[in-house]
């Protein structure tokens, strides 16, 4: 990591993405609702959109923290993906992503997953770069990134 380079602060908020989606009878498990891996792969698009935007650079998927699957998604709902950055190390970033599913014809919505990814800044040469501090607006945030520290650690232990 080329250690010279100046350290800037970004608030969580600059951040944020929002992607949404129509699900389609392509994206449909054997039982016809949505493929779980098709939600993971648009939740990892949206986490890596907000963790380009904070660090300014490329960000690769270095984690993914167990996603939840609380209710089935159906095809024809609106699948929406809300991703911000919750925790920085050095290099590295976590994202919160919520997934929330809408009903087109109702406009009734209910959050359906939501998962931590950790990302890794790349620069030019594709190695770890640093990244901007976090500098956090509300108590939710701050709390987010204390405990961001804890979420570390018991992915990683002291090893990294
Ligand atoms: C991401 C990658 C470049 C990191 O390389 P590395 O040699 O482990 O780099 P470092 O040891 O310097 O670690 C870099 C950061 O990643 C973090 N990290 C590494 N492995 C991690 C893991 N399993 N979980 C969480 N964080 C991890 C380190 O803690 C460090 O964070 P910090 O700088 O904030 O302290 C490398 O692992 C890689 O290329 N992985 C493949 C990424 C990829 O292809 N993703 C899928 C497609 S996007």
């Amino acid at each position: 990591m080329n250690s010279t380079k100046i350290r800037l602060s970004k608030q969580p908020s600059e951040s944020f993405v929002h992607t949404a989606q129509l699900m389609l009878p392509e994206h449909a498990n054997t039982l016809g609702n949505v493929h779980g891996g098709v939600i993971m792969k648009l939740a990892d698009e949206a986490g890596s959109l907000a963790a380009m935007r904070h660090a300014g650079s490329h960000a690769v998927t270095v984690f993914v923290e167990s996603m939840t699957f609380d209710k089935p998604v159906q095809v024809g709902f609106l699948l929406h993906f809300n991703a911000k950055v919750t925790w920085v190390g050095t290099t590295s970033m976590e994202v919160l992503v919520k997934v929330d599913s809408e009903n087109p014809l109702t406009g009734d919505t209910v959050e359906t997953n939501s998962a931590f990814f950790v990302y890794v800044a790349l620069d030019d040469y594709r190695k770890p770069t640093l990244v901007p501090e976090l500098s956090c607006e509300t108590e939710v945030e701050q709390e987010m990134m204390d405990s961001g520290e804890k979420r570390r650690l018991q992915r990683i232990g002291d090893s990294k």
